[in-house]
């Protein structure tokens, strides 16, 4: 019979994520200026900020630092790049993938994640990219596969315009299909070594995977060795039923952004049960909630903070983020429409970001004051000890499997929570207290 999804109550351990951006922006506009982000004016492009939050991470045996990516300045708020550049809405954004290696180099167990969009490249560059970096990782390596939802994405790579959802994520099964036959085209044991003969490996345990499908070819084999791994952990972020399966059927995590409680319960069941149709354990695909934790000495020193942060963020800038993620010119509409009764296609995507806790519509107002404050991530403000109950109660009741993270200010807000939620969390015996596993996989299957 197949393992079903069950709701376990109780003490099962949460996982955590870092989430980042390599660039000035993550998910609050307000961050790159806010007074307690204490960065040299270039510290967002280089090295030691991303590795110094990466040891604080390791410190606080997150499961990842992961970072998500968009190969774009978007122009969808009113035609122009104008508020997008001015407000820093996740523009600039550089390429996160060789910051990874830098961040290996100064890590010994943290997971290293990093967006990575099929609809531009070859599955070949993508496997032979991603195969290089588990190895040059020790097996860390992690790669959210997405298919790009921005018209400026595909103009940037010469496409005349973004392709229909249902053929990106079509393309994206037959995409990571051909990566893992090229992982597979090396056997384990290929690699002999043996001088004394000269010979390197073994012919016989590597492969041609001759692969023709009805968007890609590729002959192999894939001329890296099977890594540690054997390809990178996979990540997915879709919410669309089509974006479901392709977790369902591939990812060892899931990053999910769900404020309410309730559909935050409904989605983690409905992947967990699709894990299950697709023949694997759903305890293999950990299913992580955005938050944006807000911590203070006390829950007035708290709220405070919150105020302060939130106060920073631009309406404009709000809309243009939000823009940018739907697709969509938010102009268009007045402030004040409900969004729930938004007829639109390209409003219909994010439609768990546009209630209020009590199931109410929010105005667009509100929605895009939130997405510029943290992309729709809920804000869980207390002390280290309220907060920790907002994350067990949000768990609890959703039946899993963990947190993902993201800061208001920078480097401090990550280092308050490793350093204050994060003993309270072991404490309460809802957080590992050493890595059990070597691999970024191992810390998505072992909460312990
Ligand atoms: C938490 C989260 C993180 C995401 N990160 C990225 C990213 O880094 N780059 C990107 O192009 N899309 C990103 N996306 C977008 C998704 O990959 C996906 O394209 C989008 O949700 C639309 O797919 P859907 O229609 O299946 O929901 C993210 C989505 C979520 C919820």
């Amino acid at each position: 019979m197949r393992k079903r999804c069950r709701v376990k109550k109780g003490k099962k351990k949460f996982h955590l994520a870092q989430f980042l951006v390599h660039g000035p922006t993550y998910h609050s506009l307000a961050m790159w200026r806010h007074p307690r982000t204490d960065w040299p004016e270039d510290s967002w492009r280089r090295p030691e900020l991303y590795q110094h939050i990466a040891q604080v991470c390791e410190r606080g045996l997150f499961d990842t630092v992961f970072f998500a990516d968009l190969n774009y300045i978007s122009d969808s708020y009113k035609g122009s790049l104008e508020p997008a550049l001015r407000y820093a809405t996740q523009a600039p954004e550089h390429d996160p993938i060789p910051l990874l290696t830098m961040i290996a180099a100064v890590t010994s167990h943290i997971g290293l994640g990093a967006t990575f969009s099929i609809s531009y490249q070859h599955p070949f560059y993508a496997a032979r990219l991603w195969a290089t970096l588990d190895h040059l990782t020790g097996g860390r390596a992690a790669w959210n596969v997405v298919t790009s939802l921005n018209h400026n994405q595909a103009a940037n790579y010469g496409q005349a315009g973004l392709e229909p959802s249902e053929l990106r994520y079509e393309k994206a099964h037959e995409f990571i299909e051909v990566c893992q036959q090229l992982w597979n085209s090396w056997d384990e044991d290929a690699v002999v070594m043996d001088r004394q003969n000269a010979i390197f490996a073994d012919a016989s345990k590597v492969r041609r995977i001759e692969y023709e499908g009805r968007f890609y070819s590729s002959r192999g084999p894939l001329n890296v060795v099977r890594s540690p791994q054997n390809g990178p952990a996979l990540l997915q972020a879709g919410t669309s039923p089509r974006g479901i399966d392709l977790a369902a059927k591939y990812a060892d995590a899931v990053f999910a952004i769900n404020p309410r409680v309730e559909e935050a319960a409904a989605y983690y069941s409905a992947v967990k049960d699709r894990i299950s149709d697709f023949g694997r354990d759903p305890d293999h695909c950990a299913i992580l909630f955005g938050v944006q934790p807000i911590i203070g000495s006390s829950e007035a020193e708290a709220l405070e903070k919150q105020e302060e942060h939130n106060s920073l963020v631009p309406l404009e800038g709000g809309m243009a983020i939000l823009s940018g993620h739907l697709n969509f010119d938010l102009s268009k509409l007045s402030p004040d429409d409900e969004m729930m009764s938004r007829t639109e296609p390209e409003l219909q995507r994010s439609r768990r970001v546009y209630q209020k806790e009590n199931g109410e519509s929010m105005t667009l107002r509100e929605v895009a004051q939130r997405h510029g404050e943290s992309v729709g991530l809920p804000q869980f403000v207390g002390t280290p000890a309220t907060v920790a109950d907002q994350l067990e109660a949000f768990f609890d009741q959703v039946g899993g499997d963990g947190f993902m993270l993201s800061p208001i200010y920078c480097p401090g807000a990550i280092e308050e929570f490793v350093d204050l939620v994060v003993p309270e969390l072991q404490r309460r015996g809802r957080f590992r207290t050493a890595y059990t596993g070597t691999t970024q996989r191992d810390h998505f299957r072992q909460a312990d």
